[in-house]
């Protein structure tokens, strides 16, 4: 199969393929090829993606079969995939209107990273994880960086400088990252989540679990958090409060698969912290967890600096390459065969669960709603009725812990 890997948009310096993924690739029988400069961002020279076996073409898209990105195409580079090609990548699919438009009319099989189920099946192919490991990580460099606070103590004939408290909301895999990356730099770490099962692993980590509402049922259901009532939401700004007010540091992460991210920290409470103290929220796409934040922007709001970055794994795009390089790879073994050409399996549920749309269809049954379509319209698109694809918040059939 000919893979092609395009240079990224503006912003993301992220690359589908790395060298030694590119070899793999063609050790197993398929033919790749990338634009120039593709993986400048992320430190990989043309020369290294020439050595590991890739052309180098300026028209990477002529004659693909299957092309692979980070983020969703433009519209514009969309239509530059071939007619009944493939194409994998973190597309965004309920916030990519037009990019759907155009998948479903040059028929490309689309398939979205983000839509595979996360069972254990399927773990290595698991996108959302490895890039929300490398952006819990750098939220808490960059809150480092950006605090006028030495992170750990330090005992100096100057005097003693006590550690930097660091709270982290939301403990899924981005905030269980962010914990175990500020206690090695030294910081004092609390947490909290309101799914009551991560306590065990947040004070594994050596931190301290915040006693504020959980919600029990969702350990029973699919292990993910659900969207909470405003009454709840206000308990939980109350509980949390002081814990806010305390920390030099706020990491939150805390969101809802397919709805906007709960509201942890109200203005209120921001007002509460001492000036020089630093949020940074990586919840800001999907609407933020404090009330002051505003996506890709720092808010300093009374000494307080409100942060909303959402290209936190770009910025360690080597790693965050490499990772969602394999994820890929991991991926393209499920829909190749022997002979390393396309043959998806719909029968598979990680299949069917990350494609978005096949033959002039949309096939995820979420996406279709998202685009405002009713099972029978198909959003104009021939519709299929088939529901076998979960909702996102009940992906998970063997849950990880
Ligand atoms: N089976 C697998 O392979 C696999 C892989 C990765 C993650 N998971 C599971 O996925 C789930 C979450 O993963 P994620 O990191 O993608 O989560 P996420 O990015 O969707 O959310 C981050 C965290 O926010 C929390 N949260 C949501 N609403 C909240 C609120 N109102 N207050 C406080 N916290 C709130 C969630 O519980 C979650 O821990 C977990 O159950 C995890 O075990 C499973």
């Amino acid at each position: 199969m000919r893979i092609a890997v395009p240079r990224e948009e503006v912003g993301e310096n992220r690359v589908a393929l790395t060298p030694p993924v590119v070899r793999r690739l063609i050790d197993s029988g398929h033919s790749v090829v990338v634009e120039p400069g593709l993986g400048r961002g992320a430190g990989f020279p043309d020369a290294d993606y020439a050595e590991a076996g890739a052309e180098i073409g300026p028209d990477p898209w002529e004659g693909a079969e299957l092309v692979l990105v980070v983020g969703p195409p433009t519209p514009e580079r969309a239509s530059r995939v071939p007619v009944d090609a493939a194409l994998v990548g973190l597309l965004d699919p309920f916030a990519s209107e037009d990019l759907i438009r155009i998948l479903i009319e040059r028929r490309i099989t689309a398939f979205a990273m983000e839509a595979i189920p996360r069972t254990t099946l399927a773990q290595g192919m698991d996108a959302l994880s490895s890039q929300a490991s490398a952006a819990g990580y750098q939220a808490v460099l960059l809150a480092a960086a950006e605090s006028p606070r030495i992170f750990p103590m330090m005992i100096t004939a100057a005097g003693t400088i006590p550690p930097v408290k660091v709270l982290v909301l939301g403990a899924g895999v981005a905030g269980l990252q962010a914990i175990a990356t500020a206690r090695r730099l030294g910081a004092v770490v609390s947490a909290y989540d309101i799914r009551p099962q991560v306590r065990e692993q947040i004070e594994s980590l050596g931190a301290r679990f915040i006693a504020a509402p959980v919600d029990e049922s969702v350990a029973a259901a699919s292990g993910y958090a659900k969207e909470v009532s405003d009454n709840t939401q206000r308990r939980q700004q109350a509980a949390l409060a002081d814990a806010v007010a305390d920390s030099d540091v706020v990491i939150t992460t805390a969101q809802i698969p397919g709805r906007p991210a709960p509201l942890l920290i109200s203005r209120e409470m921001v007002e509460r912290m001492n000036p020089g103290s630093v949020i940074v929220d990586m919840a800001s796409r999907t609407g933020g967890n404090c009330e002051l934040t505003r996506r890709d922007e720092v808010v300093d709001h009374r000494g307080v600096r409100v942060m909303g970055p959402t290209d936190l794994a770009g910025r360690v795009a080597m790693d965050a390459s490499q990772m969602y390089a394999r994820n890929l790879a991991a991926f393209i073994g499920r829909i190749t065969d022997g002979n390393a050409e396309l043959a998806c399996d719909f029968d598979d549920e990680i299949v069917f669960g990350a494609c978005i749309t096949h033959d002039g269809e949309i096939t995820h049954p979420v996406t279709r709603r998202s685009m405002g379509a009713t099972p029978d319209d198909g959003a104009g698109a021939g519709g299929t009725t088939d529901q076998r694809t979960p909702e996102p918040d009940a992906t998970e059939t063997e849950e990880r812990s």
